[in-house]
């Protein structure tokens, strides 16, 4: 396995076209899930360059923050809280473009704009969600939830 990363300009969907088979080969026969998920924010950080990348993992029913990059972050969020406990409660990917027209949003920086969570799903359970910010308005679509959806169910729990 190579430990670097080739990173690449052009638009979202080359760009992601770029890291998908290099996490692919970042996370192969490495059994370890934080290694995983600790390289996983590492490539989307390195790649995007968005403000905050991160992983919550669902233990005894709080979400606590796992490997991110980014600014510290809040460590434990209740289900239905913020828009990763609304995620983890609903097992749905949400968009949020403007975070502060989400009810409830936690502000963990004052400079986060948008946001996306996607949940990581094991027998039918949420087992953690995988939380981007960046802090520019209207940063996620569609497209960035199915690489990212990808990019998430590579990782084996
Ligand atoms: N904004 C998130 C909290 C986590 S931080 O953004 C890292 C939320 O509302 O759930």
């Amino acid at each position: 396995m190579a430990e670097d990363l080739s990173i690449i300009k052009g638009n979202k969907t080359e760009q992601y076209e770029s890291l998908v088979p290099q996490i692919k080969g970042l996370l192969d026969g490495e059994p370890d899930l934080i290694a995983n998920l600790a390289n996983i924010t590492g490539a989307l950080k390195e790649q995007f360059g968005w403000f905050w990348v991160g992983f919550y993992l669902v233990k005894e029913n709080e979400l606590v923050l796992g490997p991110f990059q980014g600014p510290v972050a809040c460590t434990r969020i209740r289900k239905g809280r913020g828009v990763c406990g609304t995620s983890w409660e609903k097992a749905e990917t949400i968009i949020v473009p403007d975070v502060e027209k989400f009810p409830g949003h936690i502000a963990c920086s004052s400079l986060s704009k948008s946001e996306i969570v996607v949940p990581l799903i094991r027998d039918n359970k949420v087992v953690a969600v995988l939380d981007i910010d960046s802090d520019e308005y209207d940063q996620f679509d569609t497209n960035d939830q199915l690489y990212l959806q990808e990019i998430v169910d590579l990782v084996h729990f």
